[in-house]
């Protein structure tokens, strides 16, 4: 059950899949961790020519989806096409290879979860049980614990979920939480009774222990189960009461499968989407030989570390209760910090995938978290600074400066050819035979490793063009021959270094592959020397990462926070890394406030008279508003929705009492109110005709 030996020549079936994104939410740098690391190990895996297929899905169901829809006032349907499409974009533009992405909202989905719960079922892994759980009297519905606030019963912090306190680390049910309230109405929980359906976990000890010890996980993962046999495997709640945004259970109407229940079976359902479809058909591709219960496939599951109890136990508990196989290995990584810490919203680190493309390349982070990343479960920092660095230094200033540095004198020397034999075909062969132990960093997941070998190799490639520095040798007569011949060699070593990155720069791959004028470089490709070929004319590959262009990427992520109505650096901004309120819509509809607090907010009726862009934040209007005599300065995140010329002369309702705040590009001295999701939808408000600037808002 462990991964197979490397050099073995056999083709391997392999099938890997990274955890599916909430559709809820943006993918970010964190997520991104997670895609590129998979991504990485797929495309090596293809590269030495196994038959790999990378599979992922969104993650579609659950409350908070329902809720997010609910307060953006569209279908989960609407929610979850638009979120699909923007995931796949982000994914796309970061080159993650996904062989196919679907959705757990989907009929091969509905097929699989049902087949796996009723398989259980029958043989009786299956139970009902009644609980009592928190219910919303206003919205008619249970409530789900992180939809719970109130203080702590340990410590009094006002304004915590109903599962741990965030003040100072309690864990705690619902029902001890003091002054109660639902995060989706304001109302006070009640506790009602309700017939919940129950997987039996403890049914499958035996076979988890076995499965534990298979070499299949990592060794602090294996320990942390081990921890977790001791305390006593405990039946899994699988349903979940109407209403919900997910599939009714057959058998039961009225209830719905628990989101994490088909989640992980959403693996299933995207790689059968795969086999039926035209590609998948004709590579052949057979369902059963990859998830039958004899399958010799091997299966991995890519994940972070918070969801290791649903992929170590729940999840290889259910496929072999229903007769299929279990995962060949469950591959964990640790979360992503930003400068030593968790991302944050008001320090403009919590970075949107978006967000970062609109200012740098792909590449980069790419392979900055390759140079971080090993097979354990530690987190990773993205240390900013650091991030420039390496680019620049090890992308820029070692591997694409031997292309930069020899192909010039080819094209201007040598007709663009590269000579027929090559000057130390030793050094080749050395730069061929370290080849191998890359492919163990890379096979073991020890993509630093891997990183830092190559770059040691590429050190090595600069100091033979230093030694026999073709600059000098270009001003000697009659050694046209010696130079091409330095020049080959150097931009042979380059291919090499190349091909052994493309798992991590697969896009800089592609342009070197053109520049080289080859086909799709594989592995098995790089013991072979490129020898009396014609090469294009060479442009840079690579350009350095900026100081200006990191600052926007922070500014932009903050502005995006403002652009939400919300003031950036102010209270609650942080997010938090910690998943385990990264998949929560965070308040779809705030807690009450007393009317003395509402009273404090002085809402004024405003002219806006005027209306610019912003240089430098596309998202930014500079809106000067006419409050009937005094005149204020706001930024207003609107430009995807409004040209200023559509505002001005325009009445709509500001805040006038927000205390001024510094942005980069001035001061705001307020902020106008408006309401939708975001981006082209968004929609300031309107007064009445007979509504004058100036009028408070009462
Ligand atoms: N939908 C579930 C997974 C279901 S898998 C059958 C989920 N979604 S998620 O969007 O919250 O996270 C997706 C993956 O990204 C998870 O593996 C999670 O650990 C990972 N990460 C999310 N935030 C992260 C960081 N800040 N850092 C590193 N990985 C993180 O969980
Ligand atoms: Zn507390």
């Amino acid at each position: 059950m462990t991964a197979s030996d490397p050099s073995q020549t056999t083709r391997r079936d392999i099938l890997i899949t990274s955890a599916l994104p909430y559709a809820n939410g943006p993918i970010h740098i964190g997520h991104l961790v997670e895609y590129i690391q998979t991504d990485i190990w797929a495309r090596f895996q293809k590269l030495r020519g196994q038959n790999c297929w990378y599979v992922c899905a969104d993650d579609a169901h659950g409350t908070p989806i329902m809720l997010k829809a609910r307060a953006e006032g569209i279908t989960p349907e609407a929610l979850i096409a638009r979120v699909a499409q923007e995931h796949k974009a982000d994914f796309a533009a970061f080159r993650i290879g996904f062989d196919n992405y679907h959705s757990t909202h989907s009929e091969e989905n509905r097929y699989c979860a049902t087949l796996i719960y009723e398989r259980n079922r029958d043989k009786g892994h299956v139970e009902s049980r009644t609980i009592e759980q928190a219910f919303d009297p206003v919205e008619q519905m249970f409530l789900p614990d992180r939809f719970i606030k109130g203080e702590c019963p340990k410590c009094g912090a006002a304004d915590q979920y109903g599962d741990n306190c965030e003040a100072c680390g309690a864990s705690y049910s619902p029902a001890e939480l003091k002054n109660p309230r639902s995060v989706v109405s304001g109302a006070v929980p009640e506790q009602r009774e309700s017939e919940h359906l129950f997987f039996r976990l403890a049914d499958f000890e035996p076979m988890l222990r076995e499965w534990t010890r298979g070499g299949g996980l990592q060794a602090q993962v294996a320990n942390k189960l081990d921890e977790w046999f001791d305390a006593g495997l405990k039946g899994w709640d699988i349903s979940r009461d109407a209403p919900y945004f997910g599939f009714e259970i057959p058998d039961h109407p009225g209830k719905f499968f628990y989101v994490w229940l088909d989640a992980p079976i959403g693996y299933m359902a995207s790689f059968k989407q795969l086999c039926e479809s035209e590609r998948g058909r004709a590579a052949g591709l057979d369902f059963d030989a990859f998830w039958g219960k004899d399958s010799a496939a091997e299966l991995y599951h890519f994940i972070g570390k918070d969801i290791i109890y649903f992929h170590a136990l729940f999840w290889p508990a259910m496929l072999h209760g229903a007769d299929f196989r279990t995962p060949t290995a469950v591959f964990a990584h640790g979360f992503l910090t930003v400068d030593g810490q968790k991302m944050s919203k008001s320090r403009g680190t919590f970075i949107k995938a978006r967000t970062y493309l609109d200012h740098l390349n792909p590449e980069y982070l790419r392979y900055y978290f390759a140079a971080k990343l090993g097979p354990g479960v530690d987190d990773i920092d993205l240390s900013l600074d650091d991030f420039q660095a390496r680019v620049n230094a090890d992308l820029v200033g070692k591997v694409v400066n031997i292309a930069s540095r020899t192909a010039g004198f080819l094209t201007k020397r040598a007709g663009g050819r590269l000579a027929a034999e090559l000057p130390e075909p030793a050094l080749f062969e050395d730069f061929v035979a370290a080849g191998q132990s890359i492919a163990e960093a890379y096979e073991r997941r020890e993509f630093s490793r891997a990183v830092r070998e190559i770059m040691a190799l590429a050190d090595r490639a600069n100091q033979y063009i230093d030694e026999q520095a073709p600059w000098v040798v270009a001003k000697q007569d009659g050694q046209d021959a010696k130079l091409q011949g330095i020049c080959t060699e150097g931009l042979n070593l380059f291919r090499l270094l190349i091909g052994w990155l493309k798992p991590i720069l697969p896009g800089t791959a592609e342009a070197a592959e053109r520049f080289l004028q080859i086909e799709p470089l594989t592995w098995a490709d790089l013991a072979t020397p490129l020898l009396d070929h014609a090469i294009a004319k060479f442009e840079p590959l690579m350009v350095r990462v900026e100081p200006a262009q990191v600052a926007a990427v922070l500014e932009a992520s903050k502005e995006d926070l403002a652009a939400a109505g919300q003031p950036a650096g102010g209270q609650g901004a942080d997010a938090g890394a910690a998943a385990a309120t990264d998949h929560l819509a965070k308040d779809p509809i705030a807690d009450t406030i007393d009317f003395e607090t509402f009273a404090k907010v002085d809402l004024r009726i405003a002219r806006i008279a005027r209306a610019a862009p912003v240089e430098g934040a596309d998202k930014l209007l500079q809106l000067t508003l006419d409050l009937g005599g005094e005149t204020r300065n706001v930024f207003a995140g609107i430009s995807k929705a409004y040209a200023p010329a559509d505002l001005e002369g325009r009445l709509t309702v500001m805040v006038a009492n927000l205390a001024p705040r510094k942005m980069r590009f001035g001061v705001s001295e307020g902020m106008v109110l408006a309401a939708g999701p975001g981006g082209k939808d968004l929609f300031i408000l309107s007064p009445d005709a007979g509504a004058e600037p100036g009028m408070k808002v009462k």
